[in-house]
């Protein structure tokens, strides 16, 4: 479905991966997008490259860089109508080392920090800003799409962090959801399993191979414009609201 020409989706971490495919995607559908990422190289080359497209270099977990950047965005391209949030990080790190010493707590906290409180500032943020939209004939004001992770219901050994923080953000979408009722705003969220992105670049063509032969079916990773081109149903299909989907090929994580 094709978007007016004032309908703006600003979209976090969307300089690489699921976030980028998912600005190409609303991009090509006629959408305005803000690109939100830390990566100022990739996010300026980014709206440089697409005519509609804008970028701010923001980090999620700054309450005034957001709230500056949203307010800005609000100036350039209209109040948003969707917010798909992208930004995220995976540090892998077991709770003991080799030597028997604990993991640093600073580890921990960096991963949740990202993750979960930069995803509802941004959420926080987007909701004040929507709920002066005007509605659609649905009532409706605008969509939010959270990203978890399978890892949220399967984490691996290793991912006591990024599991807790996927966990949360998998957690805090029904209560949103009814909260932001009242305003018109669904809040969504996507949990992928295993996207070949950036994200899995580090690991060896070996550990992709194996990964990928752990698939059920399609025996392959998953590609990015899967991810977008689920955000953009969530986006058009009014009716999905307060929900994690998983998109996992049926992959079940585990242990190790
Ligand atoms: N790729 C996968 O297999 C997979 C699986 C499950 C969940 N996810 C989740 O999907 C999201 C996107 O992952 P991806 O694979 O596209 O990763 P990616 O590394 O390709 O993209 C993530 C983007 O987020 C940006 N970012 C990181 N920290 C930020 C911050 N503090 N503020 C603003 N931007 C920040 C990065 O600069 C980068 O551009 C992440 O939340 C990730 O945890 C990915």
């Amino acid at each position: 479905m094709s978007f007016d020409s004032n309908f703006t989706a600003v979209v976090t971490g969307g300089a690489s991966g699921l976030g980028r495919a998912t600005s190409e995607l609303l991009l090509k559908n006629g959408a305005q997008v803000l690109v939100l990422d830390m990566d100022q190289e990739a996010g300026e080359e980014f709206s440089q490259a697409h005519e509609r497209a804008e970028f701010i270099k923001t980090d999620v977990t700054q309450a005034k860089e957001v709230e500056a950047a949203l307010k800005t965005g609000q100036s350039q391209l209209g109040s948003m109508r969707a917010l798909i949030q992208c930004a995220g990080i995976a540090k892998a790190e077991k709770i003991l080392n080799k030597d028997g010493s604990p993991q640093e707590l600073e580890h921990f906290a960096q991963v949740v920090q990202v993750n979960l409180l930069g995803t509802f500032n941004v959420m926080r943020l987007a909701a004040a800003q929507m709920k002066s939209n005007e509605p659609d004939s649905d009532g409706e004001r605008g969509v939010i799409v959270n990203t978890s992770s399978i890892a949220a219901f399967e984490g691996q050994i290793g991912q006591t962090a990024y599991a807790s923080s996927k966990a949360g953000v998998h957690a805090l979408t029904l209560p949103a959801a009814r909260e932001l009722a009242r305003e018109g705003i669904r809040v969504t969220c996507i949990a992928p399993g295993i996207f070949d992105t950036p994200l899995l670049a580090g690991l060896p063509e070996k550990a992709r191979v194996s990964l990928a032969q752990q698939m059920p079916f399609p025996q392959r990773l998953g590609q990015a414009e899967e991810f977008a081109s689920l955000a953009h149903e969530i986006i058009t299909n009014k009716f999905l609201n307060g929900e994690t989907i998983r998109l996992d090929g049926a992959l079940r994580m585990p242990p190790r």
